[in-house]
């Protein structure tokens, strides 16, 4: 049982620039010992090329779109040899879904947001199977926005919903050669995604005062929880949403309810107990 992973061998798909959550993982992984092959979507090639090449832990990176057939394919027939680890870090909403009300989302758009950013780990998954090692581990990347509504979130609250859902059918499906597939649910963190779900900062602001550890989660904060997700550390761990997110989740009512002003109260705090 080690955190050792030199000689094991990562797929990453989702790095977009060096904020990218993936990016954190690929360097945590790293660290550790790991060569990592990454998927990239060709409109980020040239912010990606400047972290890619060069970098001697990455032993290959290979244009994919998760949303062609074609493209998937290609990217498993270049990436050579098998892997230990596979970590999705992919979401897209189109704009007109993010920014206008749940209940005009065209169907269109609807089916957007889910295939890019669910059924692509099923798509992921069917054509990795063959190159993952007995053992592996699957890890994607949700957010609270599938258990609870989060204004901004829209579609994609239902495309995570989806996805926590399949990362357990997954589970099932690959289990038997015991992989395991798991998603981390994170918190707020500012990346590209991130900067087109409306009112982003006030979600920043509202986590920092409200999560028990009193800030934001970081990149490196979900890395650390994937290398163990993905290592042999999280062997008996599969099917699972793991949340990252300073303990957010875990609140109903924030403590200090007492210091937030709603609009037209008085500044005298809320009074506790029973009267
Ligand atoms: N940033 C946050 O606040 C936050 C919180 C919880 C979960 N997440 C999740 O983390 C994951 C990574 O997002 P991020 O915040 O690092 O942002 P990011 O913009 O760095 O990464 C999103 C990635 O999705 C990829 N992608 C989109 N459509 C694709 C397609 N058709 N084919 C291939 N790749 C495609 C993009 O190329 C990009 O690399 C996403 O699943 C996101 O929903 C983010």
């Amino acid at each position: 049982m080690t955190f050792d992973l030199k000689g094991k061998r990562a797929l990453v798909f989702g790095v977009a620039s060096e904020d990218s959550i993936a990016w954190a993982i690929a360097q945590e992984l790293a660290r550790h010992g790991a060569t990592v092959t990454m998927g990239y979507q060709k409109r980020f090639l040239s912010r990606v090329m400047g972290l890619f090449k060069d970098t001697p832990w990455i032993d290959g990176w290979h244009e994919c779109d998760v949303t062609q057939e074609d493209s998937v394919q290609r990217f498993f027939e270049e990436a050579e040899g098998t892997f230990d680890m596979m970590v999705h870090c992919i979401a897209f909403a189109p704009a007109t879904a993010l920014q206008d009300e749940l209940i005009r989302t065209t169907s269109e758009d609807f089916g957007t947001a889910l295939d890019v950013s669910a059924y692509s780990l099923v798509r992921l998954c069917r054509f990795a199977e063959p190159k993952l090692n007995d053992g592996a581990g699957v890890v994607c990347l949700t957010y609270l926005g599938a258990d609870r509504v989060v204004p901004g979130y829209r579609v994609m609250g239902t495309a995570k919903a989806a996805l926590q859902e399949l990362t357990r059918e997954l589970a099932v499906c690959m289990g038997g050669r015991a992989i395991r597939v798991n998603a981390i649910s994170a918190g707020p963190i500012r990346t590209l995604a991130a900067s087109g779900v409306p009112g982003f900062d006030n979600i920043l602001d509202w986590m920092a005062h409200s999560a028990p550890l009193k800030r934001n989660v970081t990149q490196q904060d979900v890395a650390r929880s994937a290398l163990f997700m993905l290592s042999d550390l999280g062997s008996g761990v599969t099917g699972q949403t793991l949340y990252v997110d300073a303990g957010y989740s875990a609140v109903g009512v924030p403590p200090e309810l007492d210091k937030v002003r709603l609009p037209g109260q008085a500044a005298k705090p809320i009074a506790f107990g029973v009267q």
